[in-house]
């Protein structure tokens, strides 16, 4: 290995982040950390690590889960496909596999929800194999350290990174932490949204970038879409104790998970008692609540709500709703982040 990719390693022993995945970093445990980082940060994912751990600490747990309990575990993560794949992938290594999960690529690979990085990531980081964990990370220091000219988000970027890091891996033993390696020197010294850190850099002799004094120029990306935005108006629909959930068809943004009532555009007084009339609610009271606003990748929800007050209510409620007491929706219903300020209300 060339001196430079030890000091890389070097740095790696002394700065490394301390995670609880990598204290015992078993398949399972890699797996279930790597499908929570996919599309959330670190620091949020280590609470969430732990509980989820806990509730099913291998796989035929995992396997043998009902979805609620599941779901809740997930609770707050989002993007829920996520955990519905990871459920759908464990019954699938109890029945294909024998309850190992698999260590090659190819195979991992076809399980739900592992896509290319998931299995590099798994089989470099939990069984030692040569494979490239190309994350925003890697990309990023890949065009950096050769000051990469193409965008960075088309396919000839990845291929190129694949190649770069894969001649680095051919003379290192130790595919997992290198892999790792990377990922940590992108995340707290080779930064994206800030001047990258390169006083503290291991690599910064080798690299292009900075040689040039253009870190900040590189990875190039393409012009942002601007995200749709849509307004909706929610309802927090109280009768006694309880309040009225609400779930969500199968498929589609949020699939199968509770909510608040909510009602496309922003909704007048009169419009809202309309809608509450509607599903069979006689409001007693109607008071409108703050605003809030949601991001998801693709759009962004402006929301603005009503707490309504029931006084009699039609009986039986529509299929898809369901009266319930505010404990009860505490302990066993996920309800999405998008509605975290009503949720707080309750
Ligand atoms: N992000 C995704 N996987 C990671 C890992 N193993 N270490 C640090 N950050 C990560």
């Amino acid at each position: 290995m060339t001196e430079t990719y030890r000091k890389l390693k070097e740095w790696y022993e002394q700065n490394r982040r301390i995670l609880p995945w990598r204290e015992d970093p078993t398949p399972y445990h890699v797996w279930i950390s790597e499908i929570m980082l996919q599309q959330t940060r670190v620091e949020a994912v280590r609470g969430y690590y732990a509980r989820f751990l806990t509730a099913l600490p291998d796989i035929s747990a995992l396997a043998a889960a009902p979805e609620d309990v599941y779901l809740k575990l997930w609770e707050g993560l989002g993007y829920y496909s996520r955990v519905r794949n990871l459920h759908r992938a464990a019954v699938m290594v109890m029945e294909e596999y024998g309850g190992s999960i698999p260590s090659a690529e190819e195979e991992l690979r076809r399980l739900p929800g592992i896509g290319r990085y998931t299995a590099a990531a798994i089989a470099s980081i939990a069984f030692g194999k040569r494979a490239v964990a190309l994350d925003g990370n890697l990309l990023r220091v890949f065009s950096r350290l050769t000051a990469y000219e193409g965008d960075i988000k088309e396919p000839a970027a990845g291929k190129a990174a694949e190649e770069y890091y894969l001649r680095i891996l051919e003379n290192e033993p130790s595919a997992g932490l290198l892999n790792q390696a990377f990922m940590d020197l992108g995340a707290t010294v080779c930064l994206p949204n800030a001047a990258p850190r390169c006083d503290t850099c291991p690599l910064a002799e080798i690299c292009l970038a900075h040689a040039a004094g253009r870190e900040t120029a590189y990875p190039h990306l393409p012009a942002k879409k601007a995200r749709k935005i849509e307004e909706r108006t929610v309802f927090l629909i109280r009768y006694g104790d309880a309040a009225i959930l609400h779930k969500r068809p199968p498929k589609g943004l949020l699939a199968g998970l509770y909510e608040f009532p909510n009602a496309d555009g922003k909704l007048t007084e009169e419009e809202a008692l309309r809608y509450v009339a509607a599903l069979g609610f006689e409001a007693l009271r109607i008071r409108p609540l703050p605003p809030a606003k949601h991001i998801f990748t693709h759009k962004e929800w402006h929301m603005s709500a009503f707490e309504v007050r029931a006084d009699e209510f039609k009986s039986p409620l529509r299929e898809d709703m369901l009266l319930l007491s505010v404990s009860e929706i505490r302990e066993k219903y996920s309800i999405p982040s998008a509605f975290a300020s009503y949720t707080a209300l309750l």
